[in-house]
């Protein structure tokens, strides 16, 4: 898999990452979204993610209040995993804090990752009680100490990821990254303009529910009674519902038609197709609950999408 920069940082990453809320375990409400996947299945999913060339990890506090970070990195242990030899992003979660938590949350975060480094470290999302230029003092003074490599944010709007992008400046830092979902079915971005932005700033996209957690694989238009088996919060964050599959039904078929020329899945192509659309700016982070999950997702950027492919899919995604 060739890789990308991240941002206008030194660190190199592939098109596609592994997402790791899948991790956390029930450990907390946002882990409770996922099955519980015991160690073992989790070995055996990083396994498969770095066997098929995915070099970076994207992990998060709120996944099961650490517990994502630590099966993550007991997982990279146990397949003897060198530290350094992949890429960790994980989040600060800002909801009822203030900047100054960024500073002392970190060494929960380092033992959490066990002997993992923090490449990027991101805010999860605008909601702390302090300004972003706060927050992104704090991230300064620890990418200065070197406790982390990059700086991200994630569910940022345009306007707040150019205030991020300024306040690290001051600093000599570039913001690296903003995380928002972004799929075939959710391309807010390409109007709000957060992609724009992103473009002009030399700030990578990384996409989060990039298969709109399940339905751009074509599983529930093939078993609609698997809905019922996913958690509340997946059902509402994904919108999964018969109407959501009756809608995208159309789209799906032609994935799959897409699919089947090129021996490939549905969600191949989907992620396929989201790397590939705007250029280097997006890579994404699809998150897997089995082994071939990841596989299929590793494998995705081997596709060779044509340029008539690529514009079927996006003006069927758009309509
Ligand atoms: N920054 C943020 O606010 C934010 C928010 C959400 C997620 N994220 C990050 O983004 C990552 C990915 O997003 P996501 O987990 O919401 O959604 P996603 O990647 O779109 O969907 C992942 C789920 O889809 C199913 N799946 C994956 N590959 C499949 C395949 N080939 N065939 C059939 N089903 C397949 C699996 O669920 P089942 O096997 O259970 O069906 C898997 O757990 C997360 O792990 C997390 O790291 C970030």
């Amino acid at each position: 898999m060739k890789k990308r920069r991240l941002g206008r940082t030194d660190i190199e990453i592939t098109p596609i990452g592994l997402g790791c809320w899948q991790f956390s375990q029930g450990a907390n409400f946002a882990g409770r979204a996922w099955d519980t996947l015991p160690d073992e299945a989790i070995r055996c999913v990083v396994d498969a993610a770095l066997r098929g060339g995915i070099n970076w990890f994207d992990t998060a506090e709120s996944y099961g209040n650490g517990r994502s970070e630590q099966k993550l990195a007991e997982a990279l242990t146990a397949l003897d995993v060198k530290p350094g030899a992949v890429v960790i992003a994980t989040k600060w979660q800002p909801v009822f804090r203030t900047a100054k938590s960024i500073s002392s949350t970190i060494d929960r975060r380092t033992s959490c990752l066990g002997r993992y480094p923090i490449d990027l470290h991101q805010v999860h999302n605008p909601m702390s009680f302090s300004p972003v230029a706060a927050q992104m003092k704090e991230m300064a003074a620890l990418l200065h100490a070197g406790r982390i490599r990059a700086v991200g944010v994630s569910n940022f709007s345009a306007r707040r990821m150019q205030a991020a992008h300024d306040a690290l400046a001051a600093d000599g830092i570039v913001l690296a990254s903003n995380q928002v979902r972004f799929n075939l079915l959710d391309r807010r971005i390409e109007q709000n303009g957060v992609l724009e932005t992103a473009k002009k700033l030399g700030v990578t996209i990384i996409a989060w529910s990039p298969l709109a957690q399940g339905i751009l694989t074509g599983r529930f238009h093939e078993d609609p009674g698997a809905m019922r088996r996913a958690s509340g919060l997946r059902r509402i964050m994904s919108r999964l519902s018969p109407g959501t599959l009756e809608r995208t039904r159309p789209l799906i078929e032609e994935l799959r038609a897409i699919a089947r020329a090129h021996g490939a899945t549905i969600s191949q192509v989907a992620l396929s197709w989201e790397v590939v659309f705007h250029g280097e700016t997006v890579v994404a982070i699809p998150g897997a609950s089995r082994p071939s999950q990841a596989e299929e997702a590793a494998a995705a950027p081997d596709l060779r999408l044509s340029a008539l492919e690529i514009s079927r899919i996006d003006s069927l995604a758009r309509s």
